[in-house]
Parts: structure tokens; C-alpha cells; sequence
């Protein structure tokens, strides 16, 4: 049998802001990609061609153990510090087929990094971590060449810091429901994630590194690696130079050539043919494209097409032989298999595709419906879908971005929650949140729709009119004052119904704890009946007391201590009252 033809695993480095992740792809390179970059941050996805010569060159221990390689080197993926890299999908899942997560060790787990590990746990991406700059630990020294022996060398009180360091971040993993440990305690990789500690100023670790990324993809990968026949890509980005624009685009599957006709998904997941009028391949180790008649998987390059076609970051092209149909199908389910409605919920925003997709999942997962969901800032028809929410759900009169900004006409629809945000997890925390509140918020109205909570303090010094009806002013002590609502005193005696409520000389429906307001009373007469009092409160059925306190959860403090006063008013009267 003819032996498959393996192709480079492609390995994303992703994690949180400047915790290293192109230090280290510049030391497995031998450059410094970093220093050059625009303010030390790295703006979009790149990628390296990474030789197996290069592979051994880093990390001299392969040669000297005669460690057999089978694999073609690596396709290694930088990705910036936030959500871009969600856009590294194809059918199915992840481009990536192996992560490597960088974390800065004396910063431990940060909000990008959660993400980057929700996600990869979301497509089933198996990944090691990166535990980079270990040599900003105070009084870290390489004491061997060997990684595992260095470590046991350090001074006691260094080691100390160091464990603890790795325990507090083996102990978040856990919450995520990952078990890891340091690399050189682990004897099942596909069991537990493995941590490599490292240092990509000093180069400690770094060739320990590239073992494991070896290691795990001959080992786990394999039967993944092998070669396809059909051409399989997506596009990472459109990059204008001058008067040309190329497509910067990933082949992780097949082989493709100059000649080849390709069918190229548009925005809306149609497929466009097209020609390849330019096809470049990426160097290995570096940056510069080279003119190629045919190139395989796995690889970087850039091309440019005899058509004009609007792609969006992250969309598919594969192969074309006269198959517009099958492919026609292909696209639909790739591009639409996750980007699924139903017929109610709240609104979802995304900046791409593959940014759509992750917060689709995520919301599935928290149990949150989505009615309509696109890619694209936020606009007036978002507004209008959220807006109809509101005769159906309060709840779902939400829309939510990820990475997307909110257009201007949208301005003057304050009924409308809109939650925008560049971290994924933040933007469902906010949403869970307010969908908790808001819940309560629609249970407490519910609960007081037939009678409400209160106590009044009757302001003698402010009596406009003795009778017919009755007109004073009181201070709301807690709870709140309805108009309508009837009234007992302090000794449980009906007192008649609060007819109108007017605060700075105008009729208001409501008033709330703390406000001073003046009412009126028709059939009582301030002089006999209320000179003498303090207190008036709100009267209600036993029933439904009974009803606020199973709901206690609903109501404030102060709520709860004046419903246990009128109780106790009305125990007075009957003992078992309530109870
Ligand atoms: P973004 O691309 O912006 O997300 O950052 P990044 O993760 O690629 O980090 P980058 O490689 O740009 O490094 C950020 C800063 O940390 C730079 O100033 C590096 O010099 C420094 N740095 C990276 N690795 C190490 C290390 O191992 N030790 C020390 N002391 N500094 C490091
Ligand atoms: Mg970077």
C-alpha cells in the first residue's frame, strides 16, 4: 500500500496580550518578529512555514537521541492578543490541530486566556501550555541545560514560588475541566494538558517545547496528518498593496496549483469560481512570499483572483471540477451548520464568522436563544428585531456584539439593552446577568401587580384638608405607595383608600422609599381619625402575604421588616395570622 503523504500539524499559539506568544515563535525562528512589530503587540494573524531542519537545529536533543521525525515541520499561527483567532475554523471546528497556550506564569490566567481555552475546549482542540517567563521569577537561574534538572536545582524559596505559581494555574485548569500538569509527570498526553515552563528572553525550556510539539502530533495526531486529495482552504484576510488586493489564506488539506480553478465562498456563503492569477507561497522562517505553480498542505500563502468576489475573514474555498452544487451544499453547511436561530431570543453580532460561530455556541451552551443573529455592527433593523421583543419578552429585548461597534442611527432606543464587548466570556457573564435581574425584575412586578408593600409616616405639619376627602403629606419608609392602595393604621383599622398621589404638586401613579409626597383619602377625617397616629401601612389578604413571603428572595430588607410589622399588626387581631 502506498504510504499517506503527511502534512505539517498546524499549530496556533494563542493566549492573552503580551504574555509572549511571538517571543516564542521568535526563538523557535531564530528572528525577532516582535521587536518590529507596531507597538510590541501583534496586530493580525500570521503565520511561519517551520522546516523540520529548523526543528532540529532548536532543539539539538532530537539528533543527539536519534529521534525519528516523521512529520514535514510545523505550519505554525500567531494570533493577537484578543478574539481574531476565532476565525482559524473550518468545517467542523478548528483549524488548529494543536494549540499552544502562552501564559505569562507570574500573571497566572487572564480574561483572554479563559476564552482562548473555552474555545478550544468548544472545538475539541487538544493543546499544551506555554508557562513563559519563568526567568522574571526572582532568582531564577538556568543551574542545567535540562529543563526538568534546572528546575530541581533552584533554591528552595525560588521553588517554592515557582510551585505555587504552577498549583494556582493547575487549579483554575481544573474549573475548566482540564487536568495538566508539568510535562515530565505526565505518562497519558491525552489525558491531562501538559505545561512546559519556559522562558523565551533566556531560551530556557524552549527546546523541551519543541519535543512536546513533536512528541504530540507524531504520536496523537497521525492519522489526522495524512494528505488529502482535494484542495482545502480558508481566507484569513484581503490585503490591499497598491492597486492589488491578495487574499492571505491558509491550505490545510490537498494540493493546490496555479491552474486550478477554485470556488470561494462570499459573504453570504455563495460560491463564486474563480482563477488564480498569482499564487505565492510563504518562505519557510519568515515573512516573504515566493511565486509557486503548486502548493501543498499544510501552508501559508497569498493569491490573487481573476474574480472580484467580497469574502468576509475565516470563509472557505475549496477545489472546483464542474461541481457547483455539491459545493453549493458544502458552503451552506459549513458556513450555516452553526449559525442557527430560533424562534425567539436575543439578538447576536459578530465581526466574522468565526466570531459569530463561538458566541452561538457559547449562548447554546448557557441556555440563551438567539432570534436572529449576523455578522456586522450594530444597526437600526437589530434595533427594530429587539425592539418587537419587547411586547413578547422583556427578557430577550437584548442584543449582544462581539467585536462589533453600534451604528449611529440607533441612537434614541433606550428600551433596548445593548451589551458590546471584545472578550466572548465577559459578554455572556453581562448578558446571564441581566437576564437574572431582569427575570426578578418581571417576578417582582408580577408579584406586586394586586398589592404592594408600605409603610407611611403621616407628616403633621404638612395637612392641606381635614376631610372630603382628606389631604396630608407623608414620607414613604419603606416599600412602595401606589395610588388605590387601601390602608390600615397602626392598630389594624381600615382607613380607606389612597386616592391620589402628588409629589411637587404633581399626580403621580407611584412613590418610593425615602420620597415625600401628600395623598388624599376620600371618607376620613384627618382631626378624628389620623391626629394621632404615626404609621399607616398597606393592608392585604392573608393569601396574599402568604404569597410575598414565598417570594422573600424577591424583596429588599426593608420590604421584608415592614411586612413582618403589618403581620405582627395583624396577629393582634387574629393570632394565627399568617402563619
Ligand atoms: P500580543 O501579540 O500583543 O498579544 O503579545 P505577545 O503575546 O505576542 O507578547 P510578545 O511576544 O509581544 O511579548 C510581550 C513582552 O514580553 C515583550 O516586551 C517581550 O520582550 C516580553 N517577553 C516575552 N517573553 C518573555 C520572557 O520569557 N521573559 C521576559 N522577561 N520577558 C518576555
Ligand atoms: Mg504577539
Amino acid at each position: 500500500m502506498e504510504k499517506a503523504i503527511i502534512r505539517q500539524p498546524i499549530i496556533t499559539v494563542c493566549g492573552h496580550v503580551d504574555h509572549g506568544k511571538t517571543s516564542i515563535l521568535d526563538c523557535l525562528r531564530d528572528s525577532c518578529v516582535q521587536s518590529g512589530e507596531k507597538g510590541g503587540i501583534t496586530q493580525k494573524i500570521s503565520f511561519t512555514l517551520y522546516p523540520t531542519a529548523q526543528l532540529k537545529k532548536a532543539c539539538p536533543i532530537i539528533d543527539a537521541k536519534k529521534i525519528q521525525i516523521d512529520i514535514p515541520g510545523f505550519l505554525l499561527i500567531d494570533t493577537p492578543g484578543h478574539a481574531a483567532f476565532t476565525n482559524l475554523r473550518k468545517r467542523g471546528g478548528s483549524l488548529a490541530d494543536l494549540a499552544l497556550v502562552v501564559i505569562d506564569i507570574n500573571e497566572g490566567i487572564k480574561p483572554q486566556t479563559a476564552e482562548v481555552i473555552q474555545i478550544l475546549k468548544l472545538n475539541k482542540v487538544p493543546f499544551m501550555i506555554a508557562l513563559n517567563k519563568i526567568d522574571n521569577i526572582s532568582g531564577w537561574r538556568q543551574h542545567d541545560k535540562d529543563l526538568e534538572k534546572s528546575i530541581g536545582l533552584q533554591p528552595q524559596n525560588v521553588k517554592l514560588v515557582f510551585e505555587e505559581r504552577y498549583y494556582t494555574l493547575i487549579a483554575a485548569l481544573n474549573s475548566y475541566g482540564f487536568e495538566a500538569d508539568l510535562y515530565f509527570n505526565i505518562t497519558d498526553f491525552t489525558k491531562k494538558v501538559a505545561m512546559i515552563p519556559c522562558s523565551a528572553r533566556t531560551k530556557e525550556g524552549i527546546p523541551e517545547l519543541i519535543m512536546m510539539l513533536c512528541g504530540l502530533s507524531q504520536k496523537y495526531l497521525a492519522d489526522k496528518l495524512a494528505l488529502g486529495k482535494e484542495a482545502k482552504g480558508v481566507i484569513l484576510e484581503i490585503k490591499k498593496e497598491k492597486t492589488t488586493s491578495y487574499a492571505e489564506s491558509i491550505l490545510y488539506d490537498g494540493e493546490l496549483s496555479k491552474t486550478d480553478e477554485i470556488a470561494v465562498a462570499d459573504i453570504n456563503g455563495t460560491p463564486i469560481i474563480t482563477k488564480i492569477r498569482v499564487l505565492e507561497e510563504i518562505q519557510p522562517l519568515c515573512s516573504s512570499f515566493k511565486p509557486k505553480e503548486k502548493i501543498r498542505a499544510s501552508t501559508g500563502f497569498r493569491m490573487q483572483l481573476t474574480e472580484k468576489i467580497d469574502v468576509l475573514p475565516g470563509m472557505p474555498f475549496v477545489a472546483y471540477h464542474n461541481n457547483k452544487e455539491e459545493i453549493k451544499k458544502i458552503f451552506k453547511k459549513e458556513i450555516l451548520e452553526n449559525v442557527k436561530t430560533q424562534e425567539r431570543g436575543i439578538i447576536a453580532k459578530a465581526d466574522s464568522l468565526g466570531s459569530l460561530e463561538a458566541l452561538l455556541t457559547l449562548l447554546e451552551q448557557t441556555h440563551i436563544p438567539v432570534v436572529k443573529a449576523g455578522i456586522g455592527s450594530i444597526n437600526k433593523s437589530d434595533i427594530i428585531s429587539a425592539k418587537a421583543n419587547l411586547e413578547i419578552s422583556e427578557i430577550d429585548a437584548v442584543i449582544v456584539g462581539f467585536n462589533v461597534g453600534v451604528e449611529e442611527e440607533t441612537i434614541g432606543f433606550s428600551a433596548i439593552k445593548i451589551f458590546t464587548e471584545e472578550v466572548i466570556y465577559k459578554l455572556i457573564e453581562d448578558l446571564v446577568e441581566f437576564r437574572e435581574q431582569k427575570r426578578k425584575e418581571i417576578e417582582k412586578r408580577r408579584l406586586m401587580e394586586l398589592s404592594t408593600i408600605c409603610k407611611l409616616r403621616i407628616l403633621h405639619q404638612y395637612v392641606f384638608r381635614n376631610t372630603k376627602p382628606a389631604i396630608f403629606g407623608v414620607k414613604i419608609e419603606g416599600g412602595k405607595l401606589i395610588s388605590n392602595l387601601p390602608i390600615i393604621n397602626e392598630q389594624g383599622k381600615k382607613v380607606g383608600r389612597i386616592k391620589n398621589i402628588q409629589s411637587e404638586n404633581k399626580s403621580v401613579a407611584e412613590a418610593t422609599e425615602g420620597m415625600e409626597v401628600a395623598i388624599s383619602i376620600p371618607g376620613e377625617n384627618y382631626e378624628r381619625q389620623l391626629k394621632s397616629k404615626t404609621f399607616l401601612y398597606s393592608d392585604f389578604s392573608e393569601a396574599q402575604f402568604k404569597k410575598f413571603k414565598k417570594n422573600k428572595d424577591l424583596l429588599s430588607s426593608k420590604e421584608i421588616s415592614v411586612l413582618q410589622e403589618i403581620a405582627e399588626i395583624k396577629r393582634n387581631e387574629k393570632a394565627d395570622w399568617g402563619n
